[in-house]
């Protein structure tokens, strides 16, 4: 895609209106200063001195803090509880100018929650601790996918595209029940102008009529459940290509270094990763891909060259390390412009070349 065709599509994303709905998780870190530990007068065991909290909305909110930096507008649609974690996650989408009017607060449901205690060494390094989950393991109540169902088919008629981010593993416990996914798939059936993409980390073979944005677990574990190992990235593309056939709706498969294989009706097309030297940092890199593909696509990019946004978007956000970044249209367009995609051979369009180096996963925060 040329210059002037990318500023064209970034150019439009203000005026797009982007609903995502799902499972809001708070990231929540405790630094904890290993040189005041104390001991427990009462059990006799450390204990642990929080010196700073750093609370912030992830999962569903890690693609809203995408596209909010995108300049798309937002509206949420999830359950928080009525809970200090419930406070943290509405007060961070309202800081990110979230529409927050349709996330539904529920005096029995936890806001799920993931708290990474990070323990401060002596010599300054973070040494992250056992996380602690909270999370909800009761199924979903009717009463509350009511609520779901009807925010979503009121909210419809003026959103340009739907994110769908299920994350909770818990089958029925999240957001995303079979009732409200089944709703999900009538509304794109109901809407065939609104772009629907799903990232679903258990469930994405039972999306209907959607858009898919697996990665290779993912699409290996839609259709063999038991897959247990490191799927090769022949196997998810096979499974991708299934998925295809099934969904008749473009898959956007992200294979991390590789790119994002793009299945559509011109396609597949391959998008190779943007080359970065020096560290990175993959966390949350499939959320930037995922604001960046939906945008565009909302915008009128088609799939191939939405792919390649989604690359452009995560290529910004991994090079930011310590942080779960987020890809502003000024800093996408400037990578775009400094940055040469290098190709891997796969099966798609782009031709084979050099791969991009690989580097490990960074600590956070
Ligand atoms: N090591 C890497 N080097 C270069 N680009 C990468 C790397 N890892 C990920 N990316 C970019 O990020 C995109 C999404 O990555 P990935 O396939 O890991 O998504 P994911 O598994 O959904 O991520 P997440 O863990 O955030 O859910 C890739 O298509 C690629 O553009
Ligand atoms: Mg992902």
């Amino acid at each position: 895609m040329d210059i002037e065709r990318l500023n064209a599509l970034l150019g439009r994303f203000p005026d797009l209106t982007i609903l995502v709905v799902g499972d809001f998780f708070l990231d929540r870190y405790f630094i904890i200063e290993h040189a005041l530990a104390e001991t427990s007068l009462e059990t006799g065991l450390e204990a642990h001195q929080i010196v700073e909290i750093r609370c912030q909305p992830g999962a569903a909110g890690t693609v809203t803090a995408n596209l909010r930096a995108m300049e798309a507008q937002v509206i949420a649609v999830g359950v928080v509880g009525d809970d200090g974690e419930g406070f943290e996650m509405l007060r961070g989408l309202w800081n990110r100018g979230v529409d927050v009017d349709s996330l539904v607060v529920r005096p029995d449901r936890f806001t799920p929650t993931y708290t990474k205690p990070m323990l401060r060494e002596r010599d300054g390094a973070l040494r992250e601790l056992n996380r602690l989950d909270t999370k909800n393991r009761r199924p979903m109540p009717a009463e509350v996918e009511d609520q779901l169902i009807k925010h979503l088919r009121s909210l419809l008629p003026r959103v340009h595209g739907v994110v769908v981010a299920d994350q909770a593993p818990e089958e029925n416990c999240g957001v995303l029940t079979e009732r409200v996914r089944e709703e999900i798939c009538a509304l794109a059936r109901a809407y065939p102008t609104v772009a629907f993409v799903v990232d679903s980390r258990e469930r994405i073979g039972l999306f209907e009529d959607v858009m898919l944005k697996p990665n290779a677990r993912e699409a290996v574990r839609a259709l063999h459940p038991d897959y247990a190992a490191e799927p090769d990235h022949g196997l998810a593309e096979t499974c991708a290509a299934e998925l295809y056939r099934r969904a008749g709706q473009p898959v956007f498969l992200t294979l991390g270094a590789d790119g994002i294989l793009a299945f559509h009706a011109d396609g597949p097309t391959h998008v190779p990763a943007l080359p970065v030297t020096g560290p990175i940092d993959i966390v949350g890199a499939g959320d930037a891909t995922m604001a960046g593909i939906v945008t565009a696509l909302c915008a009128g990019a088609t799939a191939a060259e939405a792919a390649e946004i989604g690359c452009l978007a995560a290529g910004v956000t991994i090079r930011q390390i310590g942080t779960t970044g987020t890809a502003s249209r000024e800093q996408i367009a400037a990578c775009s412009a400094t940055s040469q995609p290098v190709g891997r051979g796969l099966s798609g369009r782009c031709g084979p070349g050099a791969p991009p180096p690989r580097r490990g996963r960074v600590r956070r925060p």
